[in-house]
């Protein structure tokens, strides 16, 4: 990393001044992670490199031997891994003499699922339009590269790269041509090119009359088309589908099964090696609980899937609420490949504007418990391959918010090694994203950036789930996905937050008991017990099994409401803890990244208070009691918020005022067209 000169004079002659003061790098967050290490081929050059068979493809081996550094690899692309655990182990200082490190990655693929439109506009991006910039004349070469570059860095190895809810157009000659030129940069990289499809594409594209997964013509058409995309892209792999869900065709719409129209699929990849990813976030209006769908349409087809199917589960039965108990499919599921999904863009999490760091809730999931297979069958061992729903887009730090890209490191570390703690990766990546001051030592900028720092990020998620929906509250959101709306009632019930929380005079929460949906028997044994009895159901998770009275009491002693209103304004208080903290960082880093943090967390406040006002004062036209002592009063009356929404920009990300407060339009004011 080469400083500009003007700060190491400045650091020079602060030294010689006498004066400790550090002077903070000047950063701007475009570099990512690989900002305070050695470039890749300067690390490169300095060690002794070779291709060892013997160890896994992807694994390499770093040691010292003959007065020299030696990298191992199993293949090239374990080579690439090791070069880049050597650059991670240097920033740590980690990577004096005697250095033995040996790695493979758990899992064979590690994804990113990219939400990008043809139209370049990202579904659920909060960082600028798509990064691939398909409209454009030519493919963005650099931007590419050092995409290449950070996903390499982490051992992401495939990149799926436009939107689940699929555009036909993306399989015409046009965009495999289009596609064929990422792909072949990608590659450099160890990353393979994946695409999403639209169920109906030989009927879009082709003009065939049906989409019957069992019928010939329509199975010759895929393996056409996958003849053709192999031809252009010979280590293409696979398809990733979104099928009967939200609105989108799929075999069921012929009658057939998930597995009928995965395996058609399968079919017409396996002679090329290629793979499909079936997502199981399906869910129809039949089942009385959104949360119960999935198990009962993919536990009848367990078995009946290909060799080169995989089903991809999100991490909760939901959506990607800041807190769901892990999807009951993972628990069920015996022979049935599957694949996680998580979601790296903040969709429910403050979008690119809230610090919401996602390695505990990725950790809370991985290490959880299905007891499939006995006490011990964690999710992180059901699965067998992963995938992430990127935050990226055109934004010159890719990710719109410095923190936002702290979820993407996190992400790729964990799918490399779901054993690893998030705070060790917090760890990591403070110190390899933020430059250490000019005439700052290690262990000052440790103890006075990187812990408080990390402090932050290991506290983020907790505070999140607090001002937005605690103990166990989910999908208070309104169509934006942003702020607090739990009044809406207007439209598809699975779709608005009263069919999820059910306040009403008598208590509130969603009965998934015995009594209620059961969705808790979808759950093993001890699960299935503890959650269905709200004494033995841990309280985070409390309102997600139970409707309980406003009265119940919790084991602090305090009633549901009290602990409701508590936890709304305990994370309020969160946040006003990290602005003041971070206040305090501003002499030990860059101007430009300590303004934009500084900036996003007063309107992380803000919103967070917004939150607190809305649900406090709607749950309490139903609890009828008072806010305990300890909570502060309300800012925003109920009355004046429940006729509002939130004003956007075309991008789809909020609209918030000089002060950084959310701009809120009356909806009885708004002129309808
Ligand atoms: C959510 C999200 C959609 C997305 C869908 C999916 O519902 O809001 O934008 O398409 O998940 O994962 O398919």
């Amino acid at each position: 990393m080469h400083k500009p000169l003007y700060l190491t004079i400045l650091a020079g002659a602060a030294l010689l001044a006498g004066c400790q003061r550090p002077v903070p790098a000047a950063q701007d967050g475009s570099e990512l992670w690989l900002a305070a290490g050695r470039p890749y081929e300067e690390i490169l050059a300095s060690v002794q490199t070779s291709v060892d068979p013997t160890l896994p493809a992807e694994g390499f081996h770093i040691y010292d031997a003959d007065g020299a550094r030696h990298i191992d690899g199993g293949s090239a692309a374990g080579l690439r891994y090791g070069v880049y655990a050597l650059q991670r182990a240097e920033v740590l200082g980690q990577a004096g003499p005697g250095l033995e490190l040996q790695e493979a990655p758990r899992y064979a693929l590690r994804l990113l699922n990219h939400w990008d439109n043809l139209d370049d506009t990202v579904e659920r991006g909060y960082a600028g339009e798509s990064m691939w910039e398909w409209t454009a004349d030519e493919i963005p070469e650099a931007r590419i590269r050092q995409y290449g570059e950070l996903c390499a860095s982490i051992g992401i190895n495939g990149s799926v790269l436009n939107n689940v809810n699929a555009n036909p157009a993306i399989l015409d000659a046009e965009h495999i041509a289009r596609v064929a030129k990422i792909a072949a940069i990608l590659r450099e990289y160890g990353i393979k090119t994946y695409l999403s499809i639209k169920w109906t594409s030989p009927i879009a594209l082709s003009g065939l009359k049906s989409g019957d997964p069992l019928d010939p013509k329509v199975r010759k058409w895929w393996k056409d088309k996958a003849a053709e995309i192999y031809a252009a892209i010979p280590d293409f792999g696979g398809f990733l589908v979104k099928a009967n869900s939200e609105g989108q065709a799929g075999p069921q719409d012929y009658g057939r099964t998930h597995a009928d129209g995965a395996n058609m699929l399968g079919e017409a990849l396996a002679p090329y090696g290629g793979i499909v990813m079936w997502r199981a976030f399906v869910y129809s209006p039949t089942s009385p609980d959104r949360a119960n769908q999935a198990v009962e349409e993919f536990l009848p087809l367990d078995g009946q899937f290909a060799d080169n199917v995989i089903v991809q589960i999100k991490n909760g039965p939901i959506d990607f609420q800041p807190r769901e108990p892990f999807s009951p499919l993972f628990g069920k599921l015996k022979d049935t490949q599957m694949m996680m999904e998580f979601q790296i863009t903040q969709e429910y999490l403050g979008f690119s504007n809230h610090l919401a760091y996602h390695g505990t809730t990725w950790e809370e999931c991985l290490d959880a418990d299905t007891y499939r297979d006995g006490p011990g069958s964690t999710v992180a061992g059901t699965v067998t391959a992963i995938a992430g729903v990127a935050n990226t887009g055109q934004d010159p730090n890719f990710c719109g918010y410095v923190f936002a890209q702290a979820n993407w490191y996190a992400y790729g570390r964990l799918a490399w090694d779901p054993e690893l703690g998030a705070d060790q990766i917090a760890d990591e990546w403070i110190r390899q994203t933020f430059l250490r001051p000019e005439g700052m030592s290690d262990k000052a900028f440790s103890a006075k950036f990187v812990a408080p720092v990390r402090d932050i990020l290991m506290a983020s998620r907790e505070a999140v789930v607090n001002y937005e929906m605690p103990l166990g509250l989910h999908h208070l959101f309104g169509g934006t996905h942003y702020g607090p709306m739990p009044w809406e009632r207007l439209g598809r019930p699975d779709w608005t937050p009263a069919y999820y929380h059910k306040a009403d005079p008598d208590g509130i929460g969603f009965d998934r008991t015995r009594k209620g949906s059961d969705n808790v028997d979808q759950y093993n044994e001890p699960l299935n017990g503890q959650f269905n009895d709200p004494a033995t159901c841990p309280e985070e998770l409390l309102l997600w099994f139970h409707h309980l009275p406003w009265d119940y009491k919790l084991k602090s002693g305090r009633t549901l409401w009290e602990e409701i209103c508590l936890h709304y304004d305990a994370g309020v208080r969160q946040v006003e803890d990290f602005r003041a903290t971070w206040a305090r960082l501003e002499p030990y880093v860059a101007p430009a990244l300590f303004a934009e943090t500084a900036a996003k967390l007063e309107i992380q406040q803000h919103d967070a208070e917004w939150w607190r006002d809305a649900c406090v004062g709607y749950f309490q036209v139903f609890s009828e009691r008072p806010l305990p002592q300890e909570v502060r009063p309300l800012g925003m009356p109920f009355d004046s918020l429940r006729f509002t929404i939130l004003q956007s920009d075309r991008l789809g990300m909020p609209v918030h005022d000089a002060d950084r407060r959310p701009v809120l339009l009356d909806v009885r004011n708004l002129r309808r067209p």
